[in-house]
């Protein structure tokens, strides 16, 4: 069975179609999707929910979308909805995180989390879930495989920031990964494969 992810990032699209064994998610870019969605909400809820209307209005197909952030303690819980162009427009991983390191040198409690908000559109019905990972930001980057903040999260309970882990190891305790299982969850009771 096909199901949309209205995502054009392949990171991500590994991460989740790891997780959704019995449907193929195809990503927009796959889609033939050329125009960027628009990410205008002030929240992740609203913003997860904002991308998968888009690509319900132009497919009337499944679909979801996902939006991510990272909330530092000591900042206020900043970056949060802004975690992708936490240092400017460019939307760089080195540049956020270098500033996140920056912004946190004289700081003692590092304590982070990762939040995802999933927002589900079956039939034009929308369904939300919700993924936290605590954990803590790192003093240095370790690690090389993953995407944007993982060299510099360090989960609770775990020695190796999420850039040290697999593919499988990452999504069995991270925010995403804790959404996607309550959503696969979701698609199983309401007789769906997943
Ligand atoms: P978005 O959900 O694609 O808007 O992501 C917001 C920001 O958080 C981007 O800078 C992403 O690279 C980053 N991000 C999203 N998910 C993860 C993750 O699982 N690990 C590390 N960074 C992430």
């Amino acid at each position: 069975m096909k199901i949309i992810f209205a995502s054009q990032n392949h990171n991500k699209l590994n991460e989740i179609q790891s997780q959704l064994a019995n449907y193929t998610v195809v990503g927009l870019d796959q889609l033939l999707f050329p125009e960027e969605l628009q990410e205008t909400g002030t929240t992740l809820d609203a913003n997860a929910r904002q991308k998968a209307q888009q690509v319900w209005d132009k497919t009337q197909e499944s679909c979801f979308a996902d939006d991510t952030g990272l909330e530092v303690d000591a900042l206020n819980d900043a970056p949060g909805v802004y975690s992708a162009r936490y240092a400017g427009a460019q939307k760089n991983a080195e540049d956020n995180m270098n500033l996140l390191l920056l912004n946190l040198s004289n700081k003692i409690n590092r304590k982070a989390r990762f939040r995802t908000c999933i927002s589900l559109c079956l039939d034009g019905v929308f369904y939300e879930f919700e993924g936290i990972c605590e954990g803590e930001i790192t003093l240095q980057k370790l690690g090389e495989k993953g995407f944007g903040y993982d060299p510099i999260f360090l989960p609770n309970d775990s020695k190796r920031t999420f850039a040290e882990m697999s593919l499988d190891e990452k999504a069995r305790i991270s925010h995403r990964g804790i959404a996607v299982a309550k959503l696969v969850n979701f698609l199983k009771n309401k007789s769906f494969v997943a």
